[in-house]
């Protein structure tokens, strides 16, 4: 079943055409590696899906199923056109994401951190807000939540530190966790080793090799250190200067002569 389809998907800066007709689907329940050269597209791409940048043509389809599937069939859910909707629509959709550059508030507190981003703050409503009775178990549920997410990646035991105290690996997996608070069914990353030493970058996908595990989350991940990644991934979709150069798994992509050739320069 599929739960993203990509179709024909372009973005333009300008004249420069950074996506170039891409089409592809994400399975569901599955975890899937987006790789290639530096400035192929990669980052482009999930901008798009996250809503963060408009895409100039194509379109995206969230959550849709499998195109046999009759619409008799009980599981029959029409996909969501989520081409150009604003990020924090998609957001509450259930896609979610990490950045290239941590983009964390390092003067506050992993706890703060993992806050920030909850869905329906009832409590921020101007009309809501003197009326303790109305928003006090919605920030007792957040704050519960915001728990749960901290010990699924680990941080719990950090919880008070500020963001900024964090080794890199942990300013990953906090990332992750601000993610995990929309209840994401997609989790978009965008590099999530970068900067984080060998065996703690192994950890990190092992964590969400456990989130995939545990919580059925489908993964779409960019990763430059394929070394790794080829080791936790079910398919990789690999670009070269816009366009899809191939798909395959682990094994054919390592494999792929044409791959090799642009990416590993061999
Ligand atoms: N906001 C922007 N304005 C203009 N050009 C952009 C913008 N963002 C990206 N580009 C260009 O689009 C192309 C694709 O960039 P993108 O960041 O998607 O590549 P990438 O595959 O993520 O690369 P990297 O592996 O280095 O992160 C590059 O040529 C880049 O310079
Ligand atoms: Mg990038």
């Amino acid at each position: 079943m599929s739960l993203l389809q990509l179709q024909h998907l372009r973005k333009d800066y300008g004249g420069l055409r950074a996506v170039d007709d891409v089409s592809f689907d994400i399975p569901e329940g599955k975890i899937i590696g987006l790789i290639g050269p530096n400035g192929s597209g990669k980052s482009t791409l999930i901008n798009m899906i996250a809503g963060t940048t408009d895409a100039t043509a194509g379109k995206i389809l969230f959550d849709g199923v499998d195109p046999t599937h009759m619409p008799s069939n009980k599981n029959f859910q029409q996909a969501v056109d989520i081409t150009n909707m604003p990020s924090n629509k998609i957001f509450q959709l259930g896609i979610a994401r990490g950045y290239q550059d941590p983009s964390l508030y390092f003067k506050m507190t992993v706890l703060d951190n993992v806050l920030l981003p909850v869905k329906e703050q009832i409590g921020e409503n101007p009309f809501v807000a003197p009326l303790k009775r109305l928003w006090r178990q919605a920030e007792h549920d957040h704050a519960r939540r915001a728990r749960e997410v901290l010990e699924q990646v680990q941080l719990l035991s950090h919880y008070d530190k500020l963001a900024s105290d964090l080794s890199g690996g942990q300013m990953k997996l906090l990332e992750i966790a601000r993610a995990l608070m929309g209840d994401p069914k997609l989790l978009l990353l965008d590099e999530p080793t970068a900067g984080v030493a060998p065996n703690l970058a192994y950890d990190i996908f092992k964590q969400i090799a456990r989130l995939r595990e545990d919580y059925g989350i489908t993964f779409l991940i960019i990763e430059h250190r394929l070394e790794i990644l080829f080791d936790f991934v079910d398919y990789v979709y690999v670009m070269h200067l816009g366009n899809l150069l191939a798909e395959g798994t682990p094994d054919e992509i390592s494999a792929n002569e044409t791959v090799r050739e642009v990416y590993f320069g061999d």
